[in-house]
């Protein structure tokens, strides 16, 4: 069957993830923030899948007919036979196509589609696996609406792109069925890594030695870890998010990953350097009005003399290193008590969990302060009254009692006053969490709290306030989104244990705000490998690898007390660097890596349809002008890049590329030697 050769050089790009237009956690990041750079590479050979949320859909999706014809035969075709479906733009920066499927419209044929795998791949599925389902399900209707299409649309090559297990099931399907695509795997964790570190082990000096199969099947998840494995070992090219997880991907997967592709943002520059600095000072005051709120009765520290730290993200207590964050800050309350400082700390757990709403202490707080100022306002208001009554009528001459202060509060608003002061007083301690917790008792960030005793006592430097629930711009006691609350921070700190690539650090970085990660992290090992003198513009890494516990614990409560003894001019400064590394975590530089693999994928499925005049190189160059470092690095205050000025150069897919050979990604053996060496000769 000579089928046509495919036009290799204009390929059309399916880029599938559970997290299209249905925000979970940071792979919505991802998909996200990458869209417009991928848009502009592709224009409309570009489509996004995803699962179609009936609930966040219509806030995030506009509805358009399909004006491809293979695209409209194939969804045509799918209707006809119950899929619903809903196809349009996604209303993000260049608008790019999405395609999301209703996974419930096929639920019917579950069983059918179980035996199928079953059958074709080998992978169980349990009958009351949720997720499993729905990606079993997501799964075969990808993969019918690429078979389907590319009998269609016969003249261009496919390239189907899928991010982490619950979008991966399709891909052994494609494999099996021969859809003649080609497909990129790339994961954004393990699933096993994932459990292994949320419970007690020794994680990553026991990496080559797990028993997989037995430690999934402990964990209940062998099903799901068949559909990840069988998903790295069908794509074409398989990838990963950080050297970190490619390591971890080798030994639990058993695939050495083809490349890394670092995790960008989409960097947005404000047209003067004060800016960023300015919504800085106006977040700030935000958080200032809730602080004021929250400590009613206690608020006798000083707020210009306040710093704000946070820590944020899903709920996974050791893997994003909570446990390590609240033991440090009492070692750091115990630090600044006995150094005499006045700084004052507030640190904020930002993390959802199962609560029932708001506590009446927090609603409280930001009730009566608001009273208290709109009674301030009111007395101010009739205070100027008075005063410009007795002026304007002002006749005598030398006695100007009339203006004496003391006579401007009339008794009526002493009272509201004093009634308002009353209103103030507490016989409690400000609470450490803004919600009533589902499961108070055994919650173990409070458990936490309460074992390390920062109970926000007037005489604790350091206050707690754990709000577990996502920000909301919306939300009756600490009203910012989550942007804005960042920038109001002085410093992120995210001392994860388990962080393929970690976002939070990464969107402190671009907004200017320090932050804190670790060696554990693949946003704190990029760092650490890209630029040097790191902790000059605010990254802070502590080192989670080869430390103890207690000593990485020393290092974070290290680096918080040094930021604490910084001047506002030196906060300010340092601000400014932070800020300058934007331009390393653009997408505009690291989408270079996608291209890269997408190239890979291409040369794989169609060696024959590269000539050797298909120059790689300029490939490459044409798409991403000017993704370079801008600035020259002579510039002062520029930061110092370990060597690599271009994400291909920190050692990806280049060399593959290059050589275009088939062999395994090497580029991170140099990364773990550390590693290897602890846990003895690996190869
Ligand atoms: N995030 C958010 N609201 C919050 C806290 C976090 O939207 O109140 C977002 C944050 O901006 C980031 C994502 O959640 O993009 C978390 O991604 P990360 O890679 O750090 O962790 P993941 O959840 O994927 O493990
Ligand atoms: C920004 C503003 C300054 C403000 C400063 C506060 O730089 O432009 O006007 O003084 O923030 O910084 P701090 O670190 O004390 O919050
Ligand atoms: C995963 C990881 C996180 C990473 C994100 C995006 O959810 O837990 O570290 O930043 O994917 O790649």
């Amino acid at each position: 069957m000579a089928a046509e050769k495919r036009d290799v050089h204009n390929p059309l790009l399916f880029e599938c993830a559970w997290e299209v237009a249905n925000k979970v956690g940071g792979i919505y990041t991802v998909i996200k923030t990458k869209a417009p750079v991928t848009s502009q590479e592709y224009g409309d050979r570009y489509t996004l899948i995803g699962p179609l949320s009936y609930k966040t859909a219509p806030m995030e999706v506009e509805a358009l007919e399909p004006e491809n014809e293979a695209l409209k035969q194939t969804l045509d075709s799918m209707k006809a036979q119950g899929v619903k479906f809903l196809y349009g733009r996604w209303l993000i920066e260049r608008a790019p196509k999405v395609l999301l499927f209703d996974t419930g419209s096929m639920y019917h044929r579950m069983d059918e589609w179980k035996g199928d795998l079953w059958n074709l791949a080998g992978i169980p599925t349990p009958p009351n696996d949720h997720e499993t389902n729905e990606t079993l399900i997501f799964g075969y209707l990808v993969a019918w609406f690429l078979g389907e299409f590319v009998t269609r649309e016969r003249k261009k090559a496919v390239i189907a792109h899928f991010h982490e297990w619950q979008a991966g099931l399709a891909i052994p399907l494609c494999r099996k069925r021969h859809i003649d695509v080609t497909t990129i795997f790339t994961t954004h964790a393990t699933l096993l890594g994932r459990y292994l570190c949320a419970g007690s082990v020794d994680f990553y000096n026991n990496l080559q030695y797990f028993d997989v199969d037995h430690e999934a099947g402990k964990r209940g998840i062998y099903h799901r870890y068949c559909i990840e494995r069988s998903a790295a070992h069908c794509a074409d090219v398989f990838t990963t998010v950080s050297h970190i997880t490619a390591y971890e991907s080798e030994h639990l997967l058993k695939r050495k990953p083809d490349g890394v592709l670092p995790n960008g943002l989409n960097v947005v520059k404000f047209s003067a350097m004060h800016e960023f600095q300015n919504l800085h000072a106006v977040s700030k005051n935000k958080i200032n009005e809730f602080i004021k709120g929250h400590f009613y009765g206690h608020y006798d520290f000083d707020l210009d003399n306040t710093l704000y730290f946070f820590t944020a993200g899903r709920y996974e207590y050791r893997n994003k290193g909570v446990d390590m964050f609240i033991e440090a800050l009492a070692r750091l309350n115990y630090r600044l008590q006995k150094s005499g400082s006045k700084v004052t700390v507030v640190a904020f757990i930002i993390m959802p969990a199962a609560t029932n709403s708001y506590t009446i202490e927090a609603l409280k707080g930001q009730a009566v302060t608001k009273q208290l100022r709109d009674t301030v306002e009111q007395i101010q208001a009739r205070i100027g009254e008075r005063l410009f009554e007795r002026t304007a009528r002002y006749q005598g001459e030398g006695n100007m009692d009339i203006i004496d202060p003391e006579t401007l509060l009339s008794e009526q608003d002493k009272i509201l006053l004093k009634r308002r002061i009353y209103a103030l007083k507490r016989n409690s301690l400000p609470p450490v969490t803004t919600h009533n917790m589902a499961d108070d008792s055994n919650d173990p960030i409070l458990n936490q709290i309460r074992r390390v005793q920062l109970f926000n006592r007037s005489s604790d430097r350091v206050k707690m306030v754990f709000h577990p629930e996502f920000l909301n711009a919306n939300n009756p006691i600490l009203g910012l989104d989550y942007e804005e609350f960042v920038r109001g921070c002085h410093m992120g700190v995210f001392p994860s244990y388990y962080e393929p690539w970690g976002y939070t650090p990464a969107e402190c970085t671009v907004m200017g705000i320090p932050s804190i990660t670790t060696n554990l992290s693949g946003f704190g090992c990029f760092m650490e490998d890209t630029i040097e003198n790191s902790e000059d513009y605010g990254i802070y890494i502590v080192d989670r690898r080869q430390k103890s516990v207690e000593d990485s614990v020393n290092q974070l409560t290290d680096q918080m007390f040094q930021y604490c003894q910084k001047s506002r001019r030196q906060r300010i400064n340092q601000r400014n660097r932070t800020e300058r590394l934007s331009e390393l975590l653009d997408w505009k530089r690291l989408g270079l890596e996608y291209a890269k693999a997408r190239q890979l994928a291409l040369r794989r499925a169609y060696p024959d349809s590269f000539s050797d005049d298909d120059n790689v190189e300029s490939y490459f160059d044409d798409i991403h002008q000017g993704s370079k470092m801008q600035a020259p690095l002579s510039v002062p205050g520029s930061p110092r890049l370990n060597g690599a000025r271009t994400p291909g150069e920190f050692g990806t897919l280049t060399e593959e590329l290059q050589g275009l050979s088939t062999s395994d990604y090497r580029g991170h053996q140099h990364f773990w030697k550390t590693m290897s060496q602890k846990g003895s000769d690996d190869e």
